[in-house]
């Protein structure tokens, strides 16, 4: 479980705002594209809250656009105004890959309730695309400094360790830079908040999950049992020095 003394963020109460994130992170890791990502907004499904893996919104890919017409990526704070259940169909349909495999992870099928719990017990943050005279779509999320009834790992209570968690970006969209975007978020976070380490807890068996994490400077820790999962979760850790 996360300490709930680490002061969180200084500015604002859950689920207000803060400062509009640059969407190109202001010192780009090395490891992720160096391009900030931009895309054409594919239309609609005729059933966007769906969360089945062969929902067509499942399987979209963005057309790059001319850099002239971008459609940026911004990072920002969940607003009380956001739609959790699309933020909850958003996570299964990231986490279809890793139900397929067998496992069960919690953002895989947690309900709106539970979405609600966990985004307001840390700082959530939206990856959203502005869509010409038309709402903002979804495209990401990660949370920031979970706190949990369940009780976590040894290294999650050391006071210098903070940890993000349900972290997603639309499979339509992955591969494109928007999850380096959401990580250089929570990673500066992280450190603006006094953490030296910033952690995360994954399947053990998702090994090409365990790779994106390690060109990204995280390490192995430990193993772990939640009680909610049916799995072995590894938990990774960066140092965050230097960046
Ligand atoms: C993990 C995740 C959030 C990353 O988001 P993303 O937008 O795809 O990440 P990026 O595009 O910034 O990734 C950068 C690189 O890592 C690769 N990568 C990302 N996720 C990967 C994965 N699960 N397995 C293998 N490679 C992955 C990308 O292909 C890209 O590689 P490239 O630059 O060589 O093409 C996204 O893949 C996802 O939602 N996965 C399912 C849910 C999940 O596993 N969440 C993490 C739980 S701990």
């Amino acid at each position: 479980m996360i300490p709930a003394s680490r002061p969180v963020d200084p500015d604002a109460a859950n689920y207000h705002d803060t400062r509009t994130v640059n969407a190109r992170p202001m010192e780009p890791d090395r490891r992720c594209r160096p391009q900030q990502p931009m895309f054409a907004m594919p239309e609609p499904a005729s059933e966007p809250s769906s969360s089945h893996p062969d929902h067509p919104a499942a399987r979209v890919t963005p057309r790059l656009l001319h850099a002239a017409d971008p459609a940026p990526i911004r990072i920002r704070r969940l607003r009380p105004t956001d739609p959790i259940p699309e933020i909850t169909a958003l996570l299964h349909r990231a986490y279809a890959g890793q139900m397929a495999m067998g496992l069960r992870p919690l953002a895989g099928r947690q309900d709106d309730q539970t979405t609600q719990r966990r985004c307001t017990s840390g700082e959530c943050y939206l990856a959203v695309v502005e869509r010409e005279g038309r709402d903002e779509a979804i495209v990401g999320t990660i949370l920031f400094h979970e706190v949990e009834s369940a009780e976590g790992p040894p290294w999650f209570r050391h006071p210098h360790v903070d940890s993000f968690s349900q972290f997603a970006v639309d499979p339509g969209m992955q591969g494109a830079g928007i999850g380096c975007l959401l990580l250089d978020r929570v990673e500066s976070r992280a450190k603006e908040s006094g953490a030296t380490e910033l952690a995360l807890s994954m399947a053990e068996p998702d090994e090409a999950l365990r790779r994106f994490y390690e060109r990204r400077g995280y390490r192995f820790i430990e193993r772990w049992n939640w009680p909610y999962t049916n799995y072995t979760s590894v938990i990774l850790s960066k140092p965050l020095h230097g960046r």
